[in-house]
């Protein structure tokens, strides 16, 4: 029985396969025979030329707090290393004219051949620190210089002229913001939407990939892939969820909890790689802290845990599925002995998202941003 079942699906494939070839060669045969066959051949090479793609992009951790990777713009590229921003949608990085970016790559438009002036001015309030400046358009390419490099062209962004003090000790020469148009000051197109409106991705989304090392600097913790799906690093998807608002990727949380301590009250939640923490509003975040042992400080605005404890997960339901925050993602190193705990006070007085599931839940489950279907999806990660 099985023999003659292997035998009839190969007769079945051949079949089809003969089906095939028969029907583009008369396919071919009609357009030689009408004379549009020259035409229809540079048509089929114009589509070969025109690769789309899926790349892939390497970030460096810092301290699990923050996590940058590298772009380059202009022609020849000047490096940046920038913040990938899912919480914002704005590219900016010191101009050459800034005397507040010291010790920052700057750019020097003069230097680039295919830079173009823009006009506008633009001014932003980030959660931490302000900048401002004029905007310019050129050929923005996500990755290291020398690297399979995702290259936009035609994209405008921010020459900073000023940045506050929490942006100049910070160690990003700049912040590429990846979240919806909408929100972007100015209205400018965002890179990525760039990159998508040009036609040059596989998919509209793209996938963060984060990894927890602990207290160290400038180490490979993650990977963000533009495009599709991250195969390598993360596991099956477990569910999207449509977003509610695509300005942030903004999305309803129904439910969290720690141990003995629940919270049915459905909050709006936006996933932010730029938010070193998971952050929500501090009555909420004062009973979670009672259950695992956490206590508050209100020098730094943050909860700190003995490095040693083993509190129960923090469980978050999206969508009816329950995601779940290990204690290793939940307690993070601060050097000197010092840990703290992984949920920050944040009150919004009612006004935009309430909670904001920074870089633990990333560093939990790999999460795909879709830009064209307004959606969100969580697989595990895996890599290591
Ligand atoms: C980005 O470039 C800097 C400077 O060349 C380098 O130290 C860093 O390792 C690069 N980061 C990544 C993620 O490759």
């Amino acid at each position: 029985m099985k023999l003659f079942l292997i035998l009839s699906l190969i007769g079945l494939a051949t079949a089809v396969l003969q089906i095939g070839i028969t029907k583009v060669a008369s396919r071919r045969t009609k357009l030689i025979q009408s004379g549009l066959w020259p035409t229809y051949f540079k048509y089929k090479q114009a589509l070969r030329l025109q690769s789309k793609a899926v790349v892939g992009q390497p970030v460096n951790d810092y301290d699990d707090a923050e996590y940058l990777g590298n772009i380059t713009i202009g022609t020849p590229g000047q490096q940046f290393s920038v913040v990938l921003d899912t919480g914002s949608a704005n590219l900016w990085v010191g101009d050459k004219s800034c005397a507040t970016c010291a010790g920052k790559n700057t750019f020097d438009q003069t230097k680039s051949s295919t830079y173009q002036a823009d006009g506008r001015s633009w001014s932003i309030q980030y959660g931490t620190g302000a900048a401002q400046g004029f905007l310019g358009i050129d050929t923005v390419a996500f990755g290291e210089m020398g690297a399979n490099q995702l290259v936009v062209p035609k994209t405008t962004f921010g020459q900073a002229t000023s940045i506050d003090m929490d942006l100049q000790q910070d160690v990003a020469d700049g912040i590429l913001g990846l979240a919806f148009q909408s929100l972007a000051v100015d209205n400018v197109v965002p890179p990525l939407v760039n990159a998508i409106n040009q036609n040059l991705l596989d998919n509209p989304y793209f996938t963060i990939y984060l990894q927890e090392k602990g207290a160290v600097e400038n180490v490979p913790g993650g990977t963000f892939t533009y495009g599709g799906f991250d195969t390598q690093n993360c596991g099956a998807l477990i569910a999207w969820q449509p977003l509610s608002s695509a300005t942030y990727f903004q999305f309803r949380m129904n439910g969290i909890s720690v141990g003995s301590y629940s919270n049915s009250k459905g909050y709006e939640v936006i996933s932010d790689s730029g938010t070193s923490l998971i952050a929500g509003p501090s009555s909420v975040l004062d009973k979670m802290a009672n259950v695992v042992g956490a206590t508050y400080d209100s020098g730094s605005g943050l909860y700190f845990i003995d490095c040693n404890a083993t509190p129960p997960p923090v469980k978050i339901n999206i969508g009816g599925n329950t995601y779940t925050i290990t204690e290793k993602q939940l307690i993070i190193d601060a050097g000197n002995g010092q840990c703290i705990w992984g949920l920050e006070p944040f009150d919004n007085n009612g006004f935009g998202p309430a909670w904001i599931l920074g870089d633990p839940f990333i560093r939990q489950y790999c999460n795909t941003y879709d830009l064209v279907g307004k959606r969100i999806g969580f697989s595990p990660a895996i890599g290591t």
